[in-house]
C-alpha cells in the first residue's frame, strides 16, 4: 500500500514483530519482501505499531489477520478476526470503509457489516479476499490478477467501491481486472479457487496412483492433457501433495462451513481431495522401505528440503516434514537440510537432526529424498553428489529429475506416478 503512494500504519499485537517490521526486518522469509520494506520505510510513508487507537483518522482499515483451523475440528478460527473488527470499533468515523482480506467461511463479512454498522451506519464493509501465493507475495500484490469486491448490496454503485478503486488506482490503471460481487460470493470466490486448485493437484496424484499401478508416467500425461487449453499445465504436477498455511485447512473449513448450511454434500468430493492427498505422503514413506530393501532401520536418510514449497520458510502442514518425521517412526536415521526454513522446522520437529550445508546433509546417505524443490536442489548434479553419499538411492517426490540422467550417473531413481 505504501508502494502504491499511500499512508500506511500496519498494527500488530506482537511487539517483536513491530520492532523488527520497523527496522526493515520481515517476520517470514519472503523473496524481495525486506528490500521493498527499506525502500517505503525510507518514505515515510509507512510505519508500524502496536496501538490499534492509531487507526483512527485513517480512513481505509484492512483486516489481514490469519483463520488457521480450530484444533480438533476442520471449522476456521474465525478469534483473531473478531478481535481486530471489535477492536477498530472505537476508533472508525463515520463514512470509514473496512476491507476484510482474511479467508473467512461464507457469512461472515454480513456478521461483521451488520456489528459495523450498529454503531457506525455510515461505515461500509468491503471483503477483498487475498490471493496472494508464498514466494510471491510481493509481485501478486502489486500486480495481482483480479480484484474481487464484495459490497452489502452487490452494486457497482455502491459508494464503497470507488474509495478501494482509489486504493488500488495503480493496478488497476495497469489493467488488472476487478469485479463487484456481494459478500457472500466474494467469500466463496476464495473458498472456490482454493478448493479448484487443491482438486486439481490431488486429480494428477490420483492419475499417479494409476500411473504406478500399470507403469505409465504421469509426468508426460501432465503435460498432454495440460496441452488442452480448458485444462492447462499448472499446477498437475503430481508428487507429494500439497500442504501450507491455506490449501489444506482451506477446504476443511469449507466443507465444514457447507455442513452448516446444509450443503454438505455439494463437498464431499473434497474429502477425497484430502484423503488423496494425504495417501502420498504414506506412498512415500512405503516406496522409501522398498528402495531400502523393505527395512528403515538404521538406515541414514537425507531429506532435501522442509518448507511446504520452495521460496518460503513456512512449514505448517509441510509435507516434506510429515514424510520425514515417519521414516524417523520407521527407524531411519533422518538429516533434514533446507536453505531457509530449518528454524522453523526445528521448532516444530525437534526430534529430527537438520544440517544447513546441503553437501554435509549428503554425506555418507544410504537414500536422498527430494522432497520441496529448491532450486539448488533441481541443480544437483547426480555424478558429482555419488561421491558424497553412501548408497546412490533417489526418491524423487516432485518429478524434478531427468530419470536417465540419474540411472546413467549410477543412481537407483524413483520418482512418483513413474515407471
Ligand atoms: C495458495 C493459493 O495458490 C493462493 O492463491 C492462496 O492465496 C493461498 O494458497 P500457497 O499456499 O502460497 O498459495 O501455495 P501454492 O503455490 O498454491 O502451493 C500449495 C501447495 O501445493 C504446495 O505444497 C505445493 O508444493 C503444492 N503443489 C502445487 C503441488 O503439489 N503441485 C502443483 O502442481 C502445484
Amino acid at each position: 500500500m505504501a508502494k502504491l503512494g499511500h499512508e500506511v500504519v500496519g498494527i500488530d499485537v506482537d511487539p517483536r514483530k513491530i520492532e523488527n517490521l520497523s527496522t526493515s526486518r520481515a517476520p517470514f522469509y519472503e523473496p524481495g519482501l525486506e528490500h521493498l520494506l527499506e525502500e517505503v520505510l525510507q518514505t515515510g510513508r509507512l510505519r508500524f505499531t502496536t496501538d490499534i487507537s492509531e487507526a483512527k483518522g485513517n480512513s481505509v482499515h484492512f483486516i489481514c489477520v490469519g483463520t488457521p483451523q480450530k484444533k480438533g475440528e476442520n471449522a476456521a478460527d474465525l478469534t483473531y478476526v473478531d478481535a481486530v473488527a471489535t477492536g477498530l470499533l472505537p476508533f472508525l468515523s463515520p463514512g470509514d470503509l473496512v476491507v476484510g482480506k482474511s479467508t473467512v467461511p461464507v457469512g461472515t463479512a454480513s456478521r461483521l457489516a451488520h456489528l459495523i454498522n450498529l454503531e457506525h451506519p455510515s461505515a461500509h464493509l468491503i471483503w477483498n479476499p487475498e490471493f496472494l501465493r508464498e514466494g510471491h507475495a510481493v509481485a501478486d500484490t502489486l500486480r495481482p490478477d483480479r480484484f474481487v469486491y464484495g459490497v452489502s448490496d452487490g452494486s457497482e454503485d455502491n459508494p464503497a467501491v470507488a474509495v478501494l478503486d482509489d486504493v488500488y488506482a495503480v493496478p488497476l490503471q495497469a489493467g488488472t481486472p476487478r469485479l463487484v460481487t456481494d459478500h457472500a460470493t466474494a467469500e466463496l470466490v476464495k473458498a472456490a479457487a482454493n478448493s479448484f486448485l487443491a482438486t486439481k493437484i490431488s486429480f494428477i496424484n490420483a492419475m499417479a496412483e494409476v500411473c504406478e499401478a500399470s507403469g505409465a508416467d504421469v509426468t508426460g500425461l501432465a503435460d498432454a492433457i495440460g496441452l488442452d487449453d480448458r485444462i492447462g499445465r499448472k499446477f498437475l504436477n503430481a508428487g507429494i501433495g500439497f500442504g501450507g498455511g491455506c490449501l489444506p485447512k482451506d477446504i476443511r473449513a469449507f466443507m465444514a462451513r457447507a455442513g452448516e448450511l446444509g450443503a454438505d454434500q455439494a463437498l464431499t468430493f473434497l474429502r477425497e481431495v484430502d484423503a488423496i492427498n494425504m495417501r502420498r505422503r504414506s506412498r512415500v514413506v512405503e516406496l522409501a522401505r522398498n528402495l531400502c530393501d523393505d527395512s528403515l532401520l538404521g538406515q541414514q536418510v537425507t531429506v532435501l528440503g522442509a518448507a511446504f514449497k520452495p521460496e518460503s520458510d513456512d512449514v505448517r502442514d509441510s509435507p516434506a516434514l510429515s514424510i520425514a518425521a515417519q521414516l524417523q517412526l520407521h527407524g531411519a536415521v533422518v538429516t533434514v537440510t533446507d536453505p531457509k526454513a530449518l528454524p522453523n522446522a526445528a521448532r516444530r520437529f525437534p526430534e529430527l537432526q537438520y544440517e544447513e550445508c546441503t553437501r554435509k546433509a549428503l554425506e555418507g546417505a544410504d537414500m536422498v529424498l527430494l522432497l520441496t524443490e529448491w532450486q539448488e536442489y533441481c541443480d544437483l548434479d547426480p555424478y558429482e553428489i555419488a561421491g558424497l553419499v553412501g548408497a546412490p538411492r533417489m526418491l524423487d517426490g516432485r518429478n524434478v529429475f531427468d530419470p536417465n540422467k540419474w540411472r546413467a550417473a549410477g543412481w537407483t531413481y524413483r520418482g512418483l506416478g513413474r515407471p
